[in-house]
């Protein structure tokens, strides 16, 4: 290759933003010359390694932007301890038909059942489905749709937060909305009706929405709209944040154990 092509190739590869063609390319070229590759082995490997490397950095784009609190997958859930929690409904949901058809999904239960790691779990999925997703709890969401109406923002607001593939709103219920949080909550779970989906989690029951919102009307046009295709996850069962403290509690009696013994030798 003259040195005019060689160099006008690399610029044109940065121009066109092919960095992972760019980057490899002196070396493959050199081990495809002594592997005697065709130049189609070659085009293809070197289109398929960028590719690669595109998607691997859109996902991890999408995950940074999801605003997960923490990545917890299904695989560190441990479905054995909460037995209510039928497993072939969390395997339909994790196929994402839900998320493709538009559908929401409510976990409801007692604090530390999973809801929120579920939740996750179905947000990182999506991700890697390639859709995107965002994470918000709901206090902090409202908070910010009312500044933006405050600041004849919330159209905007509420454009950017249709538009996500997946929404996940947890903590529904730990403090209520006002009459101006619950008016712009209702104009965002409209704008989302059948056109993505939401995933909620509370410990709030149904009946015990209208509480939040303060207002029943708006309470059951908006608990109609989430409930029309809809998944409700009941997790009836205990806290796993009380069994690790349980652990640790056996734990520290074991270390006392072991310091009784110990204070019995050395005396
Ligand atoms: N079945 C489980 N297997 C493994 N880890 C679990 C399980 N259930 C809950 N956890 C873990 O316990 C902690 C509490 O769970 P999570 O935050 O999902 O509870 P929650 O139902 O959302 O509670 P809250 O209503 O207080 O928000 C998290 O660290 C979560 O990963
Ligand atoms: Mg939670």
């Amino acid at each position: 290759m003259s040195n005019l092509a060689y160099e006008r190739l690399h610029a044109n590869l940065q121009h066109l933003k092919l960095d992972t063609i760019d980057t490899i390319l002196d070396n493959y070229l050199e081990i495809a010359a002594k592997d005697g590759k065709t130049t189609l082995d070659v085009l293809d490997y070197l289109v398929d390694q960028e590719k690669k490397n595109k998607e691997a950095s859109s996902q991890e784009r999408r995950m940074r932007l999801a605003g997960f609190p923490v990545k917890k997958g299904f695989e560190e859930f441990d479905f054995e301890f909460q037995p209510s929690i039928d497993r072939s409904v969390i395997s339909d949901l994790a196929s994402l038909r839900f998320v493709h058809n538009a559908e929401n999904v409510v976990f409801l239960g007692p604090p530390g059942v999973g809801k929120s790691h579920l939740a996750i779990s179905l947000g990182i999925e999506t991700v890697k489905a390639g859709l995107t997703v965002y994470f918000t709890r709901a206090d902090t969401l409202v908070e910010k749709l009312k500044m933006a109406n405050r600041e004849d923002m919330l159209e905007g607001k509420l454009k950017t937060l249709a538009k996500y593939k997946l929404l996940i709103i947890d903590e529904m219920g730990y403090l209520p909305f006002d009459n101006e949080g619950a008016f712009c909550f209702f104009q965002l779970v409209s704008r989302r009706y059948e056109r993505n989906s939401t995933i909620f989690t509370s410990n709030k029951s149904y009946g015990e929405w209208g509480d939040i919102f303060h207002d029943h009307v708006i309470a059951a046009a908006v608990l109609d709209r989430i409930l029309h295709h809809c998944t409700t996850i009941n997790i009836k069962g205990e806290s796993y944040r009380l069994k690790e403290r349980k652990m640790h509690g056996l734990n520290s009696c074991v270390v006392n154990k072991i310091l009784d013994v110990r204070g019995e030798i050395e005396g």
